[in-house]
């Protein structure tokens, strides 16, 4: 393998790894999945994934499964017609679950919301009234930036039923990057709300909105929801309170089909360049891989399980293990406002206690911050109810692993660690709860019907105990249909390294065990993942170097014990800026109101030099050494050898 610029995390422990923890033969025995999908997929693949989309309720069946003739654009149930929404509501009441709760909504301040199947059902019905009132027609796009709020659900399904585009955005997003994500997809509305609970305290929200979307001419009406009835400013005309135009309309909404290949969303995620990329996902196959993987991944019992997935709905995770797939599949679950240590820092096993939560899918950085406040939190509440733990994001730890299962799940639960991306649009490497004997860090086996494979830089499968890259072999229903308005930069970045075998490149770092499990080893391009969020490099320098101090910047993502990476930003000043105590401070807060909160750098450090090539490119490689307190590694191709010298010279007597 030629050398990675990756930001990948060195996961020494994983070689040494060797502890095993199978299934028990009860768990076996009554699980959703067993050993046999995977040969059964393997026979064939599309009459696989014909029968997982029978899951659906679809209004006209498709022709043709896979339509692979145009690659890399896949048309999954060619012909077939769905309502994503229906699927995720209505049928359910039709079927007789009405009355089963869909949402255990959990407010930060205490306040709580129990929805069934019929009131969710009602609630997409006049929200779906609402926004058809608006003008809005099937094909526009909608931005969303919310809190965890019940009504971004609405919203989100709203939007499916009348076959509109949602482009959710984080919350912790700022003004600039809700702006470019608005302008980039030409939204027409964005549904927003007042404000957010965080850390026990109102904050605002729609400030923040306003910001944006004074310089968005696309956008024609903000529908804010009430949360924390802090003041707003008001546009009038353009702004409208949720409950005024939501309230007033039918709770009956008769639903239209369409095409498996109807956009359902686009969700901007970090690529190597400083331009997120407008990821596209469409209806049929997303929701069929959503519902599958929800079933087998996490073994889901809809009349016994109640689940629950941390994430927020502003990332893939939520879309697809909060809203879609458990949704589709008439789950039960809990959705959870806020922050975990708020009011205290046993608040998510209270929850877990108080609703009897049995299947719960979190992150490694909350994981290893759980370690951090200590197992007697965990263990003041009465956790036997959680029978699957899923893991999602980043590599997680063998540590943190262990401790998950010991301290979480009583030291018998299945972990499932799941491998996927907002591309790939749901589960792809997992282990199967009833099937898999699981080892600590290891992602294991591609999902029955997925072809996933670890090759070197000609494309060749690495033999078992070797590294290289991992590629997706073959296409698969909730595959990502391409970068919103930048086709060229959808082959360019996923199909081109490959363009020879027709592999999906993941950008990810993987190797095979002596048992030909495969282990992710964290990005080989120049993206960070910071506390599972991923973040790139460009984008953080792009925003260091906007500011009028700043002439040049480097970040690198560093290792870290809770984060899984954090940001370490090397710049350099202009002339007449001189370097004093504020200014760290100053331009973490400058990458804050550009991105976000969550690209704010762990560590700047100001420096004199850059370590570039002959052609100018920095290398990270270096920095990270720095940044890792390593040995700086070789230096030969540096276009002056000197630099890491002095950087790290520099570096030493102002420390
Ligand atoms: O590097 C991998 C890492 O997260 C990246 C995808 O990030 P995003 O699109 O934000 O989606 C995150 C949630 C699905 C991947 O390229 N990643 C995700 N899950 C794992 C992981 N790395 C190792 N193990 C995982 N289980």
């Amino acid at each position: 393998m030629t050398e990675q610029s990756g930001q990948g995390p060195a996961l020494d422990n994983l070689s040494t790894e060797s502890r095993v923890f199978p299934p028990s033969a009860a768990f076996t025995e009554a699980a959703n999945v067993g050993e046999s999908a995977y040969a059964e997929a393997d026979a064939d693949r599309e009459a696989f994934w014909a029968e997982q989309a029978s899951r659906l309720s679809w209004d006209t069946e498709w022709s043709q499964v896979l339509d692979w003739t145009n690659a890399p654009f896949a048309k999954w149930f060619v012909g077939g017609r769905l309502n994503v929404a229906v699927n995720c509501a209505d049928r359910h009441v039709e079927a007789g679950h009405g009355e089963r709760v869909a949402i255990h909504w959990v407010g930060e301040p205490g306040d709580s919301r129990t929805i069934t199947y019929a009131e969710l059902t009602r609630e997409v019905c006049r929200t779906a009234n609402a926004l058809a009132s608006l003008g809005l027609v099937a094909g526009d796009r909608v931005a969303i930036q919310m809190p965890m709020l019940p009504e971004a659900i609405f919203a989100m399904l709203a939007c499916a039923r009348l076959g509109l585009v949602h482009s959710v955005v984080f919350g912790g997003f700022s003004s600039a990057a809700l702006r470019s994500r608005i302008d980039d997809a030409q939204a027409r509305v964005l549904i927003t709300s007042d404000g957010q609970y965080r850390r026990g305290k109102p904050a605002p929200m729609k400030d923040n909105t306003d910001e944006a979307t004074a310089h968005t001419p696309s956008i024609e009406h903000v529908v804010v929801v009430r949360r924390t009835g802090s003041d707003v400013r008001w546009t009038e005309g353009r702004d409208l309170w949720w409950d005024e135009l939501v309230g007033g309309q039918s709770d009956v909404h008769e639903a239209e089909a369409f095409d498996a290949e109807h956009p359902l969303f686009i969700l901007y995620t970090s690529g190597t360049t400083g331009r997120p990329k407008g990821i596209q996902h469409t209806s049929g196959g997303y929701l069929t891989q959503a519902a599958y993987t929800h079933h087998a991944v996490f073994d889901l019992k809809p009349e016994q399980d109640v689940y629950w997935c941390t994430a927020d709905i502003g990332w893939i995770t939520g879309h697809t293990y909060i809203v879609y797939g458990p949704l589709a599949n008439g789950a039960t679950q809990v959705v959870y406002e806020g922050t975990p240590n708020t009011p205290h820092e046993g608040r998510h096993w209270e929850i877990i206690q108080q609703h009897g939560v049995t299947i719960y899918y979190t992150a490694p950085t909350l994981i290893r911050t759980f370690m951090k406040w200590g197992a007697e939190i965990p263990g003041r509440y009465d956790l036997t109810s959680l029978r699957v733990l899923g893991s999602v994001g980043e590599p997680i730890n063998p540590e943190a692993w262990i401790w998950y299962r010991e301290t979480i799940g009583a030291g018998s639960t299945p972990i499932v660690d799941t491998w996927w991306q907002t591309e790939t649009g749901a589960i792809m490497i997992s282990p199967l709860p009833g099937v898999t004997a699981t080892k600590p860090g290891s992602a294991q086996r591609p999902l029955p019907g997925i072809s996933a494979k670890v090759v070197n830089d000609a494309g060749v499968e690495v033999p078992h105990g070797s590294g290289g890259y991992l590629v997706l072999d073959q296409p698969w229903p909730s595959m990502l249909r391409g970068i919103w308005g930048d086709e060229e930069r959808f082959r360019d970045t996923y199909w081109s390294r490959y363009a020879e075998q027709g592999f999906y490149f993941a950008g990810d770092g993987a190797k095979y065990d002596a048992d030909g499990d495969v282990w992710l080893l964290g990005r080989v391009d120049d993206v960070m993942n910071v506390s599972g969020h991923r973040i790139s490099t460009t984008e953080v320098e792009s925003a260091l170097v906007s500011h009028p101090t700043v002439a040049e910047a480097a970040v690198v993502g560093a290792t870290d014990a809770t984060t899984g990476q954090g940001i370490v930003a090397f710049v350099i000043l202009r002339g007449s800026a001189t370097a004093d105590a504020s200014t760290a401070k100053t331009l973490r807060d400058h990458v804050a109101a550009e991105i976000g909160p969550i690209a704010k750098p762990r560590q700047i450090l100001v420096v004199n030099e850059l370590p570039k090539t002959r052609s100018g490119k920095i290398m990270r490689r270096l920095l990270r050494d720095v940044a890792e307190n390593r040995e700086v590694g070789d230096t030969t191709t540096l276009a002056d050898s000197t630099v890491m010298d002095l950087i790290s010279s520099g570096l030493k007597s102002s420390a």
